[in-house]
């Protein structure tokens, strides 16, 4: 099944240019979301356009209220009327359900497969891209960490909370390219002092090229 031409668009119009202030949010972030998505639509034989759009709205409510942006984004979502020419009510209902069910920190399983599909197509199993969108938010909310071993313990810290009790990064689907992923960046990520000169190499570059103050003074994305 292909994505619907208009919904597309009116995404791309409408929706996207939300994402344009945000850093680690940003469409980079998004657009892999989007592909996550379609992947795991078809492994799991999903509608297509439903995977699409939840990957589209997922963050878009980030700057309204950082701690509940996963309500916020399905606020949004869910009173989108332009979605209502595309979805029925149930499908909008399960959409919304599964934006707010996404984050990373939730202990509880989504309540429904797309919900699951989103939460680990929201991973960042690259440790480097990992460096990059954790070290900007950390940097945006622990305003009173000086110094980089500060922000990186914190941030080690925050993403080891996500082993489960198999010992493993959490993911609620099987999907064998995922799993694959999760388990390269697990043996690089585990590996304390290989992801510290990860982030410190980041670290580095943002704090020479005006990234950093950037981040800090213009992003809106937390
Ligand atoms: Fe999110
Ligand atoms: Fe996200």
């Amino acid at each position: 099944m292909k994505i619907n031409k208009e919904l597309k668009e009116y995404i791309e119009k409408n929706i996207f240019p939300k994402y344009d202030k945000y850093y680690s949010h940003g469409m980079i972030h998004i657009n892999n979301v989007i592909n996550n998505m379609i992947m795991l639509s078809k492994y799991y034989d999903l509608d297509v356009n439903m995977a699409y759009t939840i990957a589209a709205y997922h963050d878009s409510g980030l700057n309204i209220d950082r701690e509940n942006h996963e309500k916020e984004s399905g606020k949004i979502l869910n009173n989108d009327q332009e979605l209502k020419k595309y979805f029925t009510a149930e499908q909008i209902k399960i959409m919304k359900e599964a934006v707010e069910d996404h984050r990373g920190s939730r202990k509880e399983r989504p309540r429904n497969i797309y919900g699951e599909c989103l939460s680990d197509s929201d991973r960042d199993f690259d440790i480097k891209l990992l460096a990059k969108r954790q070290l900007a938010t950390s940097l945006k909310n622990y305003p009173d960490l000086a110094t980089f071993d500060e922000h990186f313990e914190r941030c080690h810290e925050y993403i080891c909370k996500r082993i489960n009790s198999k010992g493993k990064f959490n993911l609620w689907t099987d999907n064998p390219t995922l799993i694959e992923q999760r388990d390269a960046f697990q043996k690089d990520y585990l590996d304390k002092e290989y992801a510290r000169s990860v982030y410190k190499r980041e670290w580095n570059r943002i704090s020479k090229d005006g990234t950093k103050e950037k981040i800090i003074n213009y992003y809106e994305d937390y």
